[in-house]
Parts: structure tokens; sequence; C-alpha cells
């Protein structure tokens, strides 16, 4: 009687889809998987990074709220890091049927890359150099409280390349203009344009309205202007990697010095302060 009350708790229950134990189980190798890239990347501690996105045949992304797409269940995006020419980890989520998102890292070894521990690893890359892959709740706390889990895949993210998604029928209920004109966000200049948009992409997905419990916002939206930040606040958190004070907290373990001469070329002008 208890076997079968078991059984029957096993038929009802939804189906948990968990990721494979293997990279090349994913399907990153299909017909429908797009290459793409944001304009602002993340700061991953020098790791180059190479990016795909899967949609389910025939399936659209919504884009009637232009920072907030939403994604068909099925969705399937990967992120490949590699140091010194050699890859080290795969990143991958899905949306799953019941309109959860599952997280996964795939370290390679060899011709395959297998699934990372749920808790993350440290890795020894040749040269002694530690190399850290995120746990799923790492990967949770960047993408799954965000506006949209997917980050680079975005209007802005993506910007030029909108039209060309259009015509190639990926989106629906985007803005007509787009068809023409690619989303964008209103900078003053060059500087403004390359500051704001290495904030929005490192710090936006927890610093926007509706976010992390402080003031401060470093998201952008489609057509609007930046909002006013604390410039020396955000130098300074940026810029240390103390791990009491530095921003991101997380999944970076070296100062962005590229990145932060960028910030102060563009907030430590007196006309920026705000
Ligand atoms: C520190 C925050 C942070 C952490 C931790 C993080 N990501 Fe991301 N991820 C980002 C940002 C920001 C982007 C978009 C910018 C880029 O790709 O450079 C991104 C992009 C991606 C992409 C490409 C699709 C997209 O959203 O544009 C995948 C796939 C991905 N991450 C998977 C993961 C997985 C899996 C984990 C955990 C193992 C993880 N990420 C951990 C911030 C993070
Ligand atoms: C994973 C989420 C996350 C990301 C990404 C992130 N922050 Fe934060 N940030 C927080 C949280 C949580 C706090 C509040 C706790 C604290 O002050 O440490 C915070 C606080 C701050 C503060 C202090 C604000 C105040 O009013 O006290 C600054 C400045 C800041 N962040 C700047 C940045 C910058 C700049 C980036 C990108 C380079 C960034 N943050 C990326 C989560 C994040």
């Amino acid at each position: 009687m208890q076997r079968l009350a078991l059984l029957l708790l096993c038929a009802a229950a939804p189906v948990w889809a968990t990721l494979p134990e293997r990279l090349s189980q994913t399907g990153l190798g299909e017909a429908q998987v797009r290459a793409f890239e944001p304009r602002f990347a993340l700061w991953s501690d020098g790791a180059t990074k190479r990016r795909w996105i899967a949609l389910p045949p025939g399936a659209q992304v919504d884009a009637s709220q232009p920072d907030a797409w939403r994604f068909p269940v099925g969705t399937r995006l990967w992120k490949e890091f590699s140091v010194d020419g050699q890859p080290v980890e795969t990143r991958h989520f899905v949306l799953v049927a019941d309109g959860r998102w599952e997280f996964a890292s795939y370290v390679w070894n060899g011709a395959d890359a297998v699934k990372a521990p749920a808790r993350g690893q440290v890795l020894t890359l040749p040269g002694g150099r530690r190399y850290d892959v995120p746990s799923v709740g790492d990967c949770m706390a960047c993408h799954a409280g965000a506006r949209s889990p997917v980050l680079g895949f975005a209007a802005l993210q993506l910007g030029p390349a909108v039209p060309a998604l259009l015509r190639d029928g990926l989106l629906k209920n985007a803005p007509g203009a787009w068809a023409t004109q690619a989303p964008d966000f209103i900078a003053a200049g060059a500087p403004e344009q390359a500051a704001r948009g290495y904030l929005h992409a490192n710090c936006g997905h927890c610093h926007f309205q509706g976010g992390v419990p402080v003031p401060l916002r470093l998201a952008l939206d489609v057509g609007q202007p930046p909002a006013a930040v604390d410039a020396a606040a955000v130098l300074r958190r940026a810029g240390t990697r103390n791990p009491y004070q530095q921003m991101p907290p997380l999944g970076t373990r070296e100062v962005d010095a590229t990145g932060l001469a960028l910030l102060a070329h563009h907030f430590n002008k007196p006309e920026n302060r705000p």
C-alpha cells in the first residue's frame, strides 16, 4: 500500500528537468544555436568569453517590456570562458517547463566538459592560477533576481543587432521603431556611453529599481538617460577587492583596471560629478 502511494506521488509530481551531466548532451552543436555578443561585457578577471542562445523551433522572445524580455519555455543559453586560449568552463541555463530557470557550469576536461558540483569548484589552472567556478547560488544571485534572468541577450546589450533579430523572426511584440532603429539609451557622448554601459553590464543586474535595497541605480533603460549616481562611491567600491567592500560582490578576484580607468575618465570630470 505504501509503495503504491509512493508510485502515485511520483506520477503526479512535476517533471524536474535536470541539466545533463555532460556539455555534449546540452545541444550546443544543434542547428538553431545562434552566437551573440553583448555590447558591454561583464568583467571576468580577464577571461575571454563566447555566448550562444537556442530557442525552441518557431518560438519567439516577447519584447513587449523592452528592458525585461520574456523567453519561451525551452530557451537554452551558454557562455564559454577561456583563459590563455584554453576553454575552462561553459556556463549553461535553461527555462524548464514549470517556468523555472536551471543553472549549471561544465568544467572542460579534454574533448568534453563535465557538470560542476552545485556548490561550485575552485580550479588550479596551468601556471598555478586559481579559478572560481561559481555555485548555482552565485548564478542565481546575479541572474535570477534581475529584470530578466537573461542578461546579455537583451535590448540595450544587443543594440545594433536587434533589427536583424526582428528580420529573422526571433522577437515578437517589439516596438515598431526597432525594425530600422536599434534600441539604445541616451548618453552625452562616447565616454559616457562606455562608462554607463560598463555599469549597466557589471552592476545593473543588482542595482535596478526594485533590486538591491540601496538607492544606487546603475541599470539603464531603453530611450532614457542614466540616473545620477554617487560617483565617488562607485569608483571606490569597483576599485577594491576587499571582500567586505568589493563590487561586484562575487564573481571576480581582480580589479578591472581598464574598466576602472573608463569610469574614472568619465566621472572624474567636474561637470559629471553629481
Ligand atoms: C557576478 C554576476 C554573475 C554571476 C555570478 C554569473 N553570471 Fe552569468 N552573466 C552575468 C552577466 C552580467 C552576463 C551578461 C554579460 C556578459 O555575458 O558578459 C551573463 C551572461 C551569462 C550567459 C549568457 C546568457 C545571458 O544571460 O546573456 C550565461 C549562459 C550565463 N551567464 C550563465 C551563468 C551561470 C550558469 C552561472 C553560474 C554557474 C553564472 N552565469 C554566474 C552575470 C553573472
Ligand atoms: C550581485 C549583486 C550586486 C552587483 C552585481 C553589484 N552590487 Fe553593489 N551592492 C550590492 C548589495 C547587496 C549592496 C548593499 C550592501 C553593501 O553595501 O555592500 C551593494 C552596495 C553598493 C554600494 C553602496 C551603496 C549605498 O548606498 O550604500 C555601491 C557604491 C555599489 N554597490 C556599487 C556597485 C558597483 C559600481 C557595481 C558594479 C561594478 C555593483 N555595485 C555591483 C549588490 C551588488
